[in-house]
């Protein structure tokens, strides 16, 4: 397979369209301009989090379809990751002090810290050539 590349929106494309769709999609939710006000800053954060959760679901799907042998391993970081984004907009719910610009960078991260290790080796396993 061909050597993967970062997208402009610093995505990493993994060559497999039904996940870098997914991907892009979201990435371009955290990308979209941010309204400081707190209720805003929670919806944005809860639709980025119910986006995700409807990936995570179809990647789950094509993992058990294709029997990928580190299910287990990748499921149990897509379910951290609702946990990490809920336990977020529960604190800002709760009134926790939050700077927009932290909470930017901080969704980037959770998502592509995701993409560049489990889900390249979801991608690496469903590209593979087949076995001859
Ligand atoms: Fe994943
Ligand atoms: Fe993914």
């Amino acid at each position: 397979m061909t050597a993967m590349e970062i997208a402009s929106d610093g995505v990493l494309v993994l060559g497999f369209p039904e996940i870098d769709r997914d991907h892009h999609s979201i990435m371009q939710m955290v990308n979209s301009e941010w309204d400081p006000a707190r209720e805003k800053v929670v919806a944005r954060l809860e639709e980025i989090a119910r986006k995700a959760i409807d990936h995570f679901e179809r990647e789950e799907a094509l993992m058990g379809t294709h029997l990928f042998s580190l299910f287990a391993r990748h499921k149990k970081e897509h379910n951290q990751l609702v946990e990490d984004i809920s336990n977020v907009i529960f604190d800002i719910k709760s009134g926790l002090d939050f700077n927009v610009e932290e909470l930017l960078h901080w969704t980037i991260r959770w998502l592509i810290e995701h993409i560049e290790t489990q889900d390249k080796d979801l991608a690496v396993f469903l590209l593979r050539p087949p076995a001859s």
